[in-house]
């Protein structure tokens, strides 16, 4: 080698060890998990500049509870072939405390409970029957499409549900029942405090939760369906509005969940002060197409393989 070219040849190989060292470490992973890129931004909750997502995060809900049973494996399963940037599933609590998703407060609508435990038996509570007898149900038999065949799926625990939605994407979990204490314990043994988020229609029980250090990202749904304030609402005032928005800012939550009724003006308002905004349950994606003009964050969909389709062309 040259003399003169020592001092270039230093330089470049220099260059060339610093980028390999970026380079490895951007492929560290932090954990097994698989977070798609703009969901870890959600869940590490970096406010800031408030630009709305583009194209828009898609969260399938209860898995792809379109073409197989809500809120079952398979239905998590094959949500994850669309690559959604969550999925969303509910949980409430069986009779021995486990956590179980479904998401209706009885076993009638989604499983077989009604036909094995009746006749003259309806309205069955899930937190009525222990683990071990919820798991002798069928949640598979009742759904059809297509001609799927889905006999002989369970009842999946919370546990379960994880393991499948934590391989490739984020678990957006809705408590339906059960106290912040509990879901934080279960949410430590299971070391994922900073790789789900948690949601939920109860705004107390979103406010509560954040007064555990560790708690996860959070957000509200709404708007309330029963009372707000001591009083039941009319259609008009559930339309996103300044003091709701206020509100679940107040509660310490990172985001929330609204129905359609939503304008640019309250978007922008909750992006203001913070908050993603993520709607639900929207299976059209041109009403997808409208509400991501006006600036909204995230689509909760039914049918993530249509949503992906339109929306990340
Ligand atoms: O994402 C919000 C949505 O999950 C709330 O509705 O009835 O499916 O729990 P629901
Ligand atoms: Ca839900």
């Amino acid at each position: 080698m040259k003399r003169n070219m020592r001092p270039l040849m230093f330089f470049l190989t220099a260059i060339f060890l610093v980028a390999a060292l970026l380079a490895a470490k951007e492929q560290v992973p932090v954990s097994a998990t698989i977070v798609p890129p703009r969901t870890l931004h959600v869940l590490k909750r970096i406010g800031g500049h408030m630009i709305p997502y583009s194209p828009p995060l898609i969260i399938a809900h209860r898995g792809d509870s379109k073409h197989a049973p809500e809120n079952t494996r398979p239905a998590f399963e094959l949500a994850l072939k669309y690559r959604p940037d969550m999925v969303e599933g509910d949980y409430h609590h069986s009779k021995d405390g486990e956590f179980i998703v479904i998401h209706d407060h009885h076993l009638d609508r989604t499983t077989d409970a009604v036909k094995k435990w009746g006749p003259g038996i309806s309205d069955i509570l899930v937190s009525s029957r222990t683990l071990k007898e919820i798991k002798t149900l069928d949640a598979g038999s009742w759904f059809h499409w297509n001609n799927s065949e889905f006999t002989g799926t369970k009842v999946p625990t919370l546990k379960e549900a994880l393991d499948v939605i934590q391989k490739s994407s984020v678990a957006l979990i809705e408590r339906k029942e059960g106290k912040p204490e509990d879901l934080m314990r279960f949410l430590r043994n299971e070391g994922l405090t900073n790789d789900v988020a948690v949601h939920s229609f109860d705004w107390d029980f979103i406010e509560e939760l954040g007064t555990f250090s560790d708690a996860p990202s959070r957000g509200a749904i709404g708007p309330p369906w029963g009372k707000y304030k001591g009083r039941v609402l009319t259609e008009s005032e559930k339309w996103l509005n300044a003091e709701f928005i206020e509100d679940i800012a107040s509660r310490g939550a990172q985001f929330f969940g609204w129905n359609s009724w939503v304008t640019a003006e309250s978007v922008a308002l909750a992006h203001s002060k913070g908050l993603r905004v993520f709607i639900y349950t929207i299976d059209d994606p041109n009403e997808a197409q409208r509400l991501v003009a006006l600036g909204v964050d995230g689509i909760t969909t039914n049918d993530p393989e249509l949503m992906a389709k339109r929306l990340r062309q």
